[in-house]
């Protein structure tokens, strides 16, 4: 059996004021009016016999919706009680599988083409996952982002997997030209993952394992949860397993993390932007930038945000000091 399980954890803090906690960014129908969620489980669903969501406990009502409007009813979910990283995460939906099940993890927050290239290179991830493997997807990387993992290989085989590498690292690697940017999807059985998360990381795999026995309704408590080290897969599994491979990929990947990419999503659907590539989001008032170029403004109901794109990243800070000084 092939599960698509859905990482649906994120508060996509760099998307403020748009994504918020009560609507995380995978939530927002602002993709030719659906969302990232509801793309991700219709662009997986005929590979996949059924969805597994990993979501929390502020979510789960918006994941239900999402898969109802999209007339999808085989799924199951996992309701964490608080945020514990992607390791736990992913960990969680494999003690709810069968060990030779194969999981195809996704985040739930990325804009992909459901195209050929898409079906051809998760046909392959498939096929190594039953054979064993932990299978990364590698794209070529285009700029030497520091948010992302990169993974240095020849053809199939992988020498290493770098986690978020800082700015000269990724200029080398991007230099080196043997480097893939990680997808941040993953492939394998459920049995393999964790034999590899139990070696590297026995306390994450004990802890989350006692969290999911001792689970309500699909619920998990908050304290056993709480006793569950926070760290992602990336860094747990990806990056010391000897059973890891690549597939080296070509479809089309953005990762709709910061407003830069929702800038260059909109440009290509041809969206307005004035002579000197500003852009205004949810709003249909009349707007002048003056002095400005490449800035965005977001509106909401009750915030503003004003931001030249080259600073997107910046966005979470504002979020952060925003949270702090609720
Ligand atoms: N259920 C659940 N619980 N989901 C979570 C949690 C959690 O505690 N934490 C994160 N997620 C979900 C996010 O919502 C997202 O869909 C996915 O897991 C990945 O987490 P991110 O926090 O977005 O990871 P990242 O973007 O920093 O890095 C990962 O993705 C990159 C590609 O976008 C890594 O895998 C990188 O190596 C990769 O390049
Ligand atoms: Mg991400």
């Amino acid at each position: 059996k092939v599960i698509n399980v859905i990482l649906s954890g994120g508060v996509g803090s760099r998307l403020w004021p748009l994504s918020r906690k009560s609507r995380p960014k995978q939530y927002l129908p602002i993709f030719e009016g659906e969302t990232l969620f509801q793309k991700t489980a219709k662009r997986n669903q005929s590979f996949c016999d059924e969805i597994l969501v990993v979501g929390n406990a502020d979510n789960y009502a918006l994941s239900r919706k999402d898969l109802n409007e999209a007339g999808i009813t085989a799924y199951s979910e996992i309701i964490e009680a608080c945020p514990r990283n992607t390791a736990a995460a992913i960990a969680f939906a494999a003690f709810a599988a069968q060990k030779e099940d194969i999981l195809f993890v996704t985040p739930s927050d990325h804009l992909i083409s459901s195209d050929g290239e898409y079906s051809k290179a998760l046909i392959r991830g498939i096929q190594l996952a039953k054979e064993g493997f932990i299978v990364t997807f590698g794209l070529k990387p285009t700029h030497p982002e520091t948010g992302f993992g990169y993974i240095e290989s020849d053809g199939e085989e992988v020498k290493s997997f770098r986690e978020k590498p800082d700015l000269a690292t990724a200029q080398a690697f991007l230099d080196s030209g043997n480097f893939f940017w990680n997808s941040g999807m993953f492939c394998f059985q459920a049995g393999v993952f964790l034999e590899e998360l139990e070696q590297f990381e026995p306390e994450v795999y004990a802890k989350a394992k006692e969290t999911f026995e001792k689970k309500k309704d699909g619920f998990l408590d908050l304290d056993f949860s709480l006793q569950i080290p926070s760290i992602s897969v990336d860094y747990a599994v990806m990056e010391r397993t000897k059973k890891i491979k690549v597939v080296p990929s070509s479809f089309n990947w953005t990762d709709m993390g910061s407003f830069e990419a929702i800038y260059e999503y909109y440009k290509a659907q041809n969206y307005p932007i004035d002579s000197h590539g500003n852009m205004v989001i949810g709003s249909d008032l009349t707007t002048e930038f003056v002095g400005l170029s490449h800035c965005i403004l977001i509106m909401t109901a009750d915030a503003v945000l004003v931001l030249n794109k080259d600073k997107a990243q910046d966005v979470k800070k504002v979020y952060e000091r925003l949270e702090r000084e609720k």
